[in-house]
């Protein structure tokens, strides 16, 4: 697998440490809250696995599914859900976990999704962040990283359902698309 990587964007350790950061900040902030943490699938959960692991106050978490992407590396915007949540958020403070915003139709789909729902407050936390590829205005509250418009995979993120297991986010070697 590692084979197929051109260059390691952002390594195992940078990450380990922002998602530490991550998870203070959001434990100063939602001190004496009820949090629901929403993952979105599947892209996020190596991330929602290590986010919620560094904060250090009580919560719940659960996930929802949309769809978007298929096998292109190029988004096709967002819209359907697939898997809902288990539970209202009407109690609760709901934090989104994305891997990345980058045309933001997804999040911007979930945000007003969840709106309706009225929960005590809504925010997103994105492990990544391409905001020159965004056609709506959406920006997280939360963001691990801003990174250049390139197509990245690891940590959750694929490329054909594949890479997500990789440790670190990285770029495919060109040749590996044209398969
Ligand atoms: P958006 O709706 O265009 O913001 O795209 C969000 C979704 O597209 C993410 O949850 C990812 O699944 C996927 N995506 C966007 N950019 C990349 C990338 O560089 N690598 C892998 N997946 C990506
Ligand atoms: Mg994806």
């Amino acid at each position: 697998m590692e084979e197929m990587i051109s260059k390691v964007l952002i390594d195992q350790d940078t990450i380990k440490k922002r998602v530490s950061e991550l998870g203070q900040q959001i434990t100063n902030d939602y001190r004496g809250k009820e949090l629901l943490v929403i993952g979105i699938f599947k892209g996020a959960v190596p991330f929602l696995a290590d986010l919620i692991r560094e904060i250090k106050i009580p919560l719940k978490y659960d996930f929802m599914a949309v769809s978007s992407y298929g096998s292109s590396a190029v988004s096709s915007g967002a819209g359907r859900s697939l898997k809902d949540l288990d539970t209202s958020v009407e109690d609760y403070h709901v934090l989104i976990v994305e891997d990345i915003v980058d045309t933001g139709l997804t999040l911007k789909y979930l945000k007003e999704n969840l709106a309706r729902r009225h929960p005590l407050s809504l925010k997103i936390a994105t492990l990544l962040d391409k905001p020159d590829r965004r056609r709506v205005e959406i920006s997280p509250d939360y963001c691990g990283f801003t990174i250049p418009n390139e197509f990245v995979v690891g940590y959750g993120l694929d490329y054909d359902e594949k890479f997500r297991n990789l440790p670190y986010i990285g770029v495919l070697k060109a040749e590996v698309y044209k398969k």
